[in-house]
């Protein structure tokens, strides 16, 4: 990563304004999954330890501009505080009394500021809430690499008014995902899943340019198939896509790889009736939910010699327990590769990484959703272009 980090700077009695990604899920109050928080804590520590005044700014769920309670981030303040086994002050809003609290910080203090959006001004970049964002620090540190591709007022406007350095998660995400990019080792495989193909034409197209072999699963699968002649049946099928499609395969040569078989149902529901059959012979009313057992070991074979693995996208239904195996045989094949960096782009997978239980075999799971998409799309991420060079 070719950017400043906190390392650069001399943190001694200066306020950092963190940007953290602490978008968690939440239930009756309390913080279900807590690996966002848990991924920010070397910077927040290395702060704390190096003599900082951390004031963390942070969004969650989409309150649209209003104040919400269900979207308080009081919650995870208690979280952290439990984490980092220290005091985390919480601000509620940002007036007078907030700058005051903030001021009367001591060196190695925590605050951690309510949800930016519920300022109107955060979505839209403004300037005046970037400046006020920026009033409660020296320098800007950005460690939420799940809200990068996010140009907001707390995530870009902010490093306009203060020096603005990276943290150390923003550095790991950035590294390995940069690395995986740039200068892989190979073979390079990706594989794509998810439901639609409309979502991931760039993804695809970067990854193909890229990648020796791009492996596809999950309802996005269908359109390819479907362009291909095949009948889908009552599967998912992005009619409109069907020609992109067709243009993916051209381009592609022999590097994009289908499912050979899938596990159809006849209904949309976890308890339907369901058979295993090949991609031709999909049968009319049904529907494909999962890829098959031959898929399954085709691609775990063609994983086996990869260097390079970055997966984003399930390869089927995997919500429900029937149509999960295609998904979760991936997961376990990228976490018994003998000589590979194997790297989860967020979202989906990574749930399926955690629920398969090899989360902890896997080299690196983003904790950005959308914004790793992005960045394997190749697009520039505002939260990191807009942080200083090296
Ligand atoms: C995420 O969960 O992907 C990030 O926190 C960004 O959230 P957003 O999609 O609401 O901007």
């Amino acid at each position: 990563m070719n950017k400043k980090t906190v390392r650069d700077i001399n943190w001694n009695g200066k306020r950092a304004v963190v940007r953290v990604d602490f978008n968690v899920p939440l239930e009756n109050g309390q913080v279900t999954d807590d690996t966002r928080i848990r991924e920010s804590l070397p910077t927040i520590r290395y702060l704390m330890e190096h003599g900082a005044k951390t004031v963390l700014l942070s969004h969650l769920g989409r309150p649209k501009g209003k104040v919400a309670p269900e979207f308080s981030l009081k919650p995870a303040a208690d979280h952290l505080a439990k984490l980092l086994g220290k005091p985390v002050t919480f601000i509620p809003e940002l007036n007078d009394a907030a700058q005051q609290t903030v001021n009367q910080m001591q060196p190695g203090g925590v605050a951690l500021a309510e949800n930016t959006r519920f300022y109107a001004g955060e979505e839209k970049n403004d300037a005046a809430l970037a400046q006020k964002f920026a009033s409660l620090g020296d320098v800007f540190v950005n460690d939420a690499f799940g809200s990068a591709h996010r140009a907001h007022s707390s995530t870009e406007g902010i490093a306009h008014y203060l020096p603005a350095v990276a943290g150390f998660l923003m550095e790991k995400e950035l590294d390995y995902l940069g690395r995986a990019l740039g200068d892989p080792a190979r073979p390079f495989i990706a594989i794509l899943g998810g439901a639609k193909i409309s979502d991931k034409i760039q993804v695809v197209r970067s990854l193909l340019a890229k990648t020796d072999y791009l492996l596809i699963g999950g309802g996005m699968a269908n359109t390819f198939l479907k362009a291909k002649g095949l009948d889908m049946g009552a599967s998912l099928v992005e009619n409109d896509a069907v020609d992109t499609a067709k243009t993916l395969m051209d381009e592609a040569g022999g590097k994009l790889i289908l499912p050979v078989d899938a596990v159809v149902a006849d209904r949309f529901a976890a308890d339907a009736e369901r058979k295993i059959v090949s991609v031709s012979a999909v049968p009319e009313g049904w529907r494909i939910l999962d890829i098959g057992p031959d898929t399954v070991k085709t691609y775990t074979g063609m994983l086996q010699d990869a260097k390079t693995v970055v997966w984003n996208g399930p390869m089927g239904v995997f919500e429900m327990a029937p149509f999960a195996e295609g998904t979760f045989a991936i997961a376990r094949a990228l976490a018994t590769l003998p000589d590979a960096t194997t790297i989860i782009g967020g979202g989906d997978s990574a749930a399926a990484a955690h629920e398969s239980g090899v989360a902890d075999k896997i080299t690196h799971i983003s904790t950005g959703g959308g914004a790793s998409l992005e960045f394997l799309e190749g697009k520039t991420l505002p939260g990191v272009a807009a942080l200083a060079d090296e």
